[in-house]
């Protein structure tokens, strides 16, 4: 708690996520890493040590011998054929498969007709654009070496294109093509026009407990799925989950996921998605990303955060306390597994006890789940999102982008942070 108020005084980000804040959003780990060093005997690793930990480095001469699962025969292109269980035990050979031999790059910029912008990301854009010989439509994420380089984020982002690249699952989205220039890297994935859950949300105000219940089901599967690759995501909240056109989820925004065996230390996420042990800094596993579960739940049946305050340091107050108030219309089922999956103790917390994520997917409140019928998309939508074509971009909104300006060609000089992204 000391470390806390010290925080208080000096850390000052804004964290109103109706504004949609998405720079300030983020809080900044160098900072908070700093204080809680110096305001109390806490034993967080800087950054750069916790990531060095447990990398695996990509043999460059490997790329070109790259063994590609050809796409017809991949688990995912047949996963309507297996249940859950069997997908995620073929899944989990073809992603040990992919880890050891990322494809090569496989597209370049002039392959793109560039269309709009869909979205503004912490190094860059994501735009939709069009394959210029295949028509087929894509949301193509760009990342300014440089920004990435001053933001220290070079680590994490080499890990969002590996991880993004070796997965494959019904509810993610799909990394189709990849690759740099001097000036920026490329994610080119398939678009999914339906656009983000937190449009959804506050167009709806909240969601019916039978629609939370349809998304988060899928958000279960993804973890259940992710976890088994020791996986950790770290980013869930609605601006990171699509709607696609048929009324399903797809998880975007790898941007802080990473293998880790055991624990971690970066300090990342989001305010008032962040678990209480990521806050206290004393190193975490994937037990951050059921709390994150709880908390999206939450959100989605009441319509706000549970932990919602006006200025960040309030929030992780409220998130260490671990006080959960809810609203008169929560069901009681609702609220026990909320209750359940927020727990400050990891002892008690559910998808982190022996049971693992049976606890959650047994829970009442998915007791009329089915969830291989839910894996197989059998089950109706709660609501189809409107589109009139699949490059149809009307659920995401226009907007003013400062980052656009420091985008685009090549600039004398920018060639010097090559050396950052071999492994891109
Ligand atoms: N495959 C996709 N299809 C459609 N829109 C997408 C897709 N991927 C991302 N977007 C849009 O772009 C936005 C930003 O992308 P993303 O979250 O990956 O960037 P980011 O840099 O990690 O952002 P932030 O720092 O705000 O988390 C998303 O919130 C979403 O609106
Ligand atoms: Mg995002």
């Amino acid at each position: 708690m000391e470390s806390l108020n010290s925080l208080k005084r000096t850390l000052n980000t804004n964290a109103n996520r109706k504004d949609r804040d998405r720079h300030e959003y983020h809080f900044t780990p160098d900072k908070f890493r700093f204080l809680f060093k110096t305001s109390s005997s806490s034993s967080a690793k800087t950054g750069a040590e916790s990531e060095r930990e447990g990398k695996v480095r990509i043999d460059l001469t490997d790329k070109s011998l790259a063994s590609r699962i050809p796409p017809d025969m991949s688990v995912l292109q047949n996963y309507t054929k297996y249940t859950v269980e069997e997908f995620l035990h073929k899944a989990a050979e073809e992603f040990e498969e992919k880890w050891k031999t990322p494809g090569p790059h496989n597209a370049q910029i002039t392959d793109f007709t560039v269309i709009k912008n869909l979205g503004e990301g912490s190094f860059g854009l994501v735009k939709l654009v069009e394959h210029k010989q295949t028509k087929e439509f894509y949301a193509m994420k760009t990342l300014i070496k440089a920004k990435v380089v001053k933001m220290k984020q070079v680590e994490h982002t080499l890990n969002e294109k590996k991880v993004l690249q070796c997965i494959g699952f019904p509810f993610i989205v799909e990394l189709k093509y990849h690759f740099m220039d001097h000036a920026n890297l490329y994610m080119v994935m398939d678009f999914i026009n339906g656009g983000e859950m937190f449009y959804h949300l506050q167009k709806f105000k909240k969601f019916s407990e039978s629609q939370a219940k349809f998304y988060a089901a899928q958000i279960v599967l993804c973890f259940e799925y992710l976890h088994m690759l020791d996986l950790v995501y770290r980013d869930l909240k609605p601006e990171n989950l699509l709607i696609d056109n048929t009324g399903y989820v797809k998880m975007t925004d790898f941007g802080f996921a990473k293998r880790i065996k055991g624990r971690t230390w970066t300090l990342c996420g989001t305010p008032e998605y962040l678990a209480p042990e990521v806050i206290m800094a004393k190193g975490y596993g994937k037990a951050v990303d059921w709390w994150a579960v709880g908390v999206l739940i939450y959100e989605m049946v009441s319509g706000r955060s549970p932990f919602y305050a006006e200025q960040p340091l309030q929030i992780y107050e409220k998130i260490v306390a671990g006080k959960v108030k809810f609203p008169n219309f929560m069901g009681e089922d609702c609220k026990d597994i909320v209750k359940n999956i927020l727990q400050v103790d990891l002892t008690r917390r559910f998808g982190n006890l022996k049971n693992g994520v049976h606890d959650i997917k047994n829970h009442k409140w998915f007791q009329s789940v089915d969830w291989n019928a839910v894996f197989h998309k059998k089950i109706t939508p709660p609501f189809k999102p409107e589109v009139s074509h699949p490059g149809d971009a009307r659920h995401f909104q226009p907007f003013e982008s400062e980052i656009a300006r420091d985008e685009g060609k090549a600039k004398p000089g920018d060639d010097q942070y090559d050396k950052y992204f071999v492994d891109f």
